[in-house]
């Protein structure tokens, strides 16, 4: 993998159609591209005027494209962690634990981390040199991105507490006698629930590595001449700041659409890299050839 692209920025400036963009760009180059969409809300299928694209599909040269089905990765996801529940608690006879999928499936958190395990499994395996990633409105985008730190510190502090656990369970052992605590594990070798924590912290610590390697990753911010994606955008850099994350390049699509100045624009972005796109008018739908002009200029930039 030699690159991947996340685009931010509120909905309708354009992050689509700028990933598109990039996706057709360089495929159009020779490049290999893994171009997919984790928003619930897709559109690559209307963009691209191909149907189905539940799994990836060559679309054009050596670009392929695929629209994740959230709901049913949530949905399997869910009978996974169920699943395993089960199977590491199974000696506390649980009562009810279907009840558990419906309150997980509710819970705050999941469709975030149920798309984050979608992006694992693709960057995981993805033979393409270049990965583009259209992401979901902006709230759920910079929860995934906090994600994995969130999740590295939570299981570590709960890796902490189960050691304690299994320390304390060697000790009875030792004074009762193995046979005591009937099939409990003792060491962290052979227990479950250490080797699930450590699973799960290999893949936090994979994503994390890749949102926040800057050489590797490239995070583009879309926005246009209004105030309203002007304020959403200061948001969003001061919150990827928090992160230790920043915004590598800035398009002001739609240009000549409303009428804030580059000034303003200036003095929130001051010193970033910004890239002004115009709007193409009327366009019902826009083409290939469209795409490609659009990305001139500025898809260089970031390989
Ligand atoms: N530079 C542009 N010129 C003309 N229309 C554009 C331009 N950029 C985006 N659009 C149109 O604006 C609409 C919203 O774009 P989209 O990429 O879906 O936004 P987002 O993904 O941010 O919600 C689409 O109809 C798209 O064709
Ligand atoms: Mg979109």
């Amino acid at each position: 993998m030699k690159r991947v692209f996340i685009f931010l920025g509120k909905g309708g400036v354009g992050k689509t159609t700028s990933s598109a963009s990039l996706s057709f760009w360089l495929a159009e180059r020779g490049e290999k591209v893994f171009w997919f969409s984790v928003d619930p809300a897709h559109n690559i299928s209307d963009i691209v005027g191909v149907k189905d694209l539940s799994q990836p599909k060559n679309i054009y040269k050596n670009l392929y494209a695929q629209e994740v089905d959230v709901e049913s990765y949530l949905k399997s996801f869910l009978e996974e962690t169920v699943f395993k529940i089960k199977s590491i608690y199974k000696y506390l006879k649980v009562s009810g634990l279907e009840s558990i999928f419906d309150i997980m499936r509710l819970s705050p958190g999941m469709e975030e981390s149920a798309i984050l395990y979608a992006i694992y499994d693709r960057l995981k395996t993805v033979e393409s040199d270049y990965v583009v990633i259209d992401t979901p409105p902006t709230g759920l985008t910079l929860r995934i991105l906090a994600l994995p730190n969130i999740n590295i510190k939570w299981i570590n502090a709960l890796k902490h507490w189960r050691l304690k656990i299994l320390d304390r369970r060697s000790m009875v052992a030792h004074v009762k006698g193995e046979d005591y605590l009937e099939d409990a594990s003792l060491t962290p070798q052979d227990d479950k629930v250490i080797e699930e924590l450590e699973s799960h912290l290999d893949k936090m610590r994979f994503l994390e590595d890749i949102f926040t390697n800057r050489a590797l990753t490239k995070k583009i911010l879309v926005l246009n001449q209004d105030r309203l994606s002007l304020s959403e955008s200061e948001r969003i850099l001061n919150t990827l700041r928090e992160l230790g994350m920043d915004v590598d390049l800035i398009l002001i699509n739609k240009w000549g659409l409303c009428n804030i100045t580059e000034d303003e624009i200036n003095r929130v972005f001051y010193g970033k890299e910004k890239v002004v796109l115009p709007f193409l008018e009327h366009k019902f739908s826009l083409s290939r050839d469209d795409l490609l002009f659009l990305a001139e200029g500025w898809a260089e930039r970031l390989i």
